[in-house]
């Protein structure tokens, strides 16, 4: 697919031939089957976005990640030279989960000399080498260092903890991210150390959330607090000045005028008193001039950069200097968990702290109006009773593409699965 499309005429989908102008199927998003062969296609072959590096900030910082979607539970940890790894969090020993505190099924995070099982005592270094056997004498043919944790390829990309759990991953990090992600690395994220953490299990399928953040079709309707008080009073729709397309991601970016510039118009007084609201603190800080990999489309006013990273993990860059990420990890064909993060730089002040609050409390606000929505859709595509063809605009382009990047990724796991099916004769 070509890079850097300007439209000079005609629509952005008709820019991109591979992905069509014809109804979409939500078969992908309903059937039990379909998801089976995705978590294997995809979440089992994909680089997953698991955390950041403030998350590990020193030798021995670990945290756990569930990953029910590939049937597994992680541990990341920072070893002693400073590197980030991965592991299954299982002990070799007879299989107990080696990292939980209260509940096996909760993730936890800290701090650690060495990963100790709870069952029988095995130790493990911060490199994953199982370090002590109780009783190892009374083992039969026992090499212990043929009994190190499992690992789980992991790679660090702009902070962003990354892990594939495929055997070879077909290709490296930077590889899969490719030439409209990873001009991002320049931008300050190692600054944003104010972290606001939100997440909630949601009755309907991981995409059909996904959606809901990449258009701005739904912005006038679904959140009309967040249109100018000029294109309120008209109902005018909001049109997004750039779309991209690269390899399975994608991105989309957004124009308008600072908020700080029509304070008059809002929708709760603590936005006036704290100078914030959902689209971040108004007063902004100062990151520099450039901020690489943003608005590459030179779009004029620049507000928002939305990039969608596949299969799950979206980067949605401020133009008034902040970020949030959002990630989407299935739990069954029809529930996901939903993570969303909002990233500041350090609050230097008591009001820059009360900012970036209202900001986080507003995100909150606006999120659960897209969640609302969710439990409903779920349930109408499942009723199939309007059919399977549904008509996306040029302003779905996004949805349409990360539908066929699934399909596409699925449909190939299908025929290799067919392909070795069809020579072992099985
Ligand atoms: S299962 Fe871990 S030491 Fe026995
Ligand atoms: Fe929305």
């Amino acid at each position: 697919m070509a890079l850097y499309p300007k439209p000079a005429e005609g629509s952005w989908t008709s820019h991109y031939p591979d992905v069509g102008t014809g109804f979409v199927s939500y078969e992908d998003s309903i059937s039990p089957e379909f998801h089976a062969d995705e978590r294997e296609a995809v979440f089992k072959r994909a680089w997953l976005n698991v955390g950041r590096v403030e998350e590990l900030p020193r030798p021995g910082s670990y945290f756990t990640k569930e990953l029910e979607v590939a049937g597994t539970s992680l541990i990341v940890v920072r070893d002693k030279q400073g590197e980030v790894r991965a592991f299954h969090n299982i002990c070799r020993h007879r299989g107990n989960k080696l990292v939980w505190q209260d509940y096996p099924r909760e993730e936890v995070s800290g701090t650690v000399r060495q990963f100790t099982c709870k069952y029988h005592g095995w130790r493990y270094g911060l490199d994953g080498a199982c370090t002590f056997v109780q009783q190892e004498s009374e083992f039969f043919d026992l090499d212990k260092n043929a009994y190190g944790l499992v690992p789980v390829h992991c790679d660090v990309w702009a902070g962003f903890v990354f892990v594939n759990l495929a055997k070879e991953p077909p290709q490296s990090l930077r590889e899969f991210l490719g030439p409209m992600i990873t001009p991002l690395e320049g931008y300050p994220f190692d600054r944003m150390t104010e972290r606001y953490d939100f997440r909630a299990d949601i009755d309907c399928n991981w995409k059909i959330f996904l959606d809901a953040f990449q258009e701005y079709y739904h912005v006038p309707f679904l959140h009309p607090q967040e249109a100018t008080p000029a294109a309120r009073d008209k109902m005018t729709g909001f049109e997004a000045p750039h779309y991209q397309l690269d390899g399975p991601h994608r991105m989309v970016t957004a124009d308008g005028v600072p908020r700080r510039l029509w304070p008059d118009d809002f929708q709760y007084p603590i936005e006036i008193a704290t100078r914030s609201g959902l689209f971040g603190p108004w007063d902004e800080p100062d990151l520099g001039a450039d901020l690489p990999g943003t608005n590459p489309g030179k779009v004029k006013n620049w507000a928002i950069d939305n990039f969608q990273i596949f299969p799950n993990l979206e980067i949605l860059v401020w133009a008034s200097g902040w970020y949030l990420t959002y990630r989407f990890w299935p739990t069954s064909h029809n529930t996901h968990r939903f993570e969303g993060t909002l990233f500041f730089p350090k609050a230097e002040t008591a009001s820059q702290r009360a900012a970036q609050e209202c900001a986080a409390v507003m995100f909150k606000e606006f999120a659960l109006q897209d969640a609302g929505t969710l439990a409903g859709t779920q349930e109408g595509l499942e009723s199939r009773a309007a059919g399977d063809e549904f008509p996306l605009s040029d302003q779905e382009l996004l949805v349409r593409h990360f539908h066929h990047a699934v399909g596409t990724w699925v449909e190939d796991y299908r025929r290799s699965r067919e392909a070795r099916t069809t020579s072992t004769g099985v």
